[in-house]
């Protein structure tokens, strides 16, 4: 099949899955330059609350802070976030997709964007094969893909299983969605730091598997039966 058309058909998957969803080129800008600022605000060992503004963190030499962050792309579908954070100054970046076509995909895409560095493979979240860590790992639509399933609740807890074990200790999941929000994110986290044995009483880092940093704030937000709410998501979790 010829690559325009199956972009166009991803693209039009995309919009009937999401159909409410503005999940294009502008999520993906604010989602790689707020993981950067968050990257280079941990590499220099402050957390901050929250980096929507935080434009001075760059200051120093991020290119250095960056180059120790290596990058997996969790269903990366047609790459085009992988190129994103190559522009923010990443350069340790792997893509990878359960869907052969969309890894021919994202690779061709890349290499006529002159980004050949990125590293793309197919694999399943699921039943991974990946046997390396990442000190940073990106999610953007995948774990809401994986939700569509009929049985979403079980892959959903297959998923986390999984996606923990490609987390570095001291690493940094980001996930965008725009099927759950932040707080039912942050929740779905908490459950599985319960099942992986921590305390759900505990808040320290070290009794739990996951924990929330910060969450992106500069979506537009609306307002629905009293509660306001944004319809896409980005929320960060430390990795103990
Ligand atoms: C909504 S698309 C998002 C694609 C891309 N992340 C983006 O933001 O444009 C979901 C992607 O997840 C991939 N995917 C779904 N289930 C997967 C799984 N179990 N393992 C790996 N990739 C998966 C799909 O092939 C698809 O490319």
């Amino acid at each position: 099949m010829c690559e325009t058309v199956f972009l166009e058909l991803c693209l039009m998957r995309c919009t009937i899955f999401f159909p409410f969803c503005r999940f294009g080129a502008d999520v993906m800008e604010i989602v790689a330059s707020w993981t950067k600022n968050l990257c280079i605000g941990i590499s220099q060992s402050h957390l901050p609350n929250h980096v929507d503004n935080a434009n001075n963190l760059s200051a120093g030499e991020p290119e250095k802070e960056l180059s120790n962050w290596s990058v997996l792309d969790v269903g990366t579908g047609n790459g085009l976030l992988l190129q994103e954070f190559a522009k923010q100054g990443f350069s340790d970046l792997t893509g990878t997709d359960y869907s052969e076509g969309a890894i021919d995909l994202a690779r061709s895409l890349a290499d006529r964007a002159e980004f050949t560095n990125i590293k793309f493979s197919v694999d399943d979240i699921l039943d991974t094969k990946l046997d390396k860590k990442f000190k940073l790992v990106i999610d953007k639509g995948t774990l809401d893909a994986i939700g569509l399933h009929p049985d979403g609740p079980l892959k959903r807890s297959m998923y986390w299983d999984s996606i923990s074990s490609l987390v570095a200790s001291g690493g940094l999941l980001v996930i965008t969605s725009c099927n759950s929000t932040k707080d039912e994110l942050i929740q779905e986290v908490e459950a599985f730091n319960h099942r992986s044995g921590a305390s759900p009483e505990s808040d320290t880092a070290v009794d739990q598997a996951f924990q929330y940093v910060d969450h992106v704030q500069s979506y537009p937000t609306f307002t629905f039966g009293g509660s306001a709410g944004s319809r896409v998501a980005t929320v960060a979790f430390l990795r103990n």
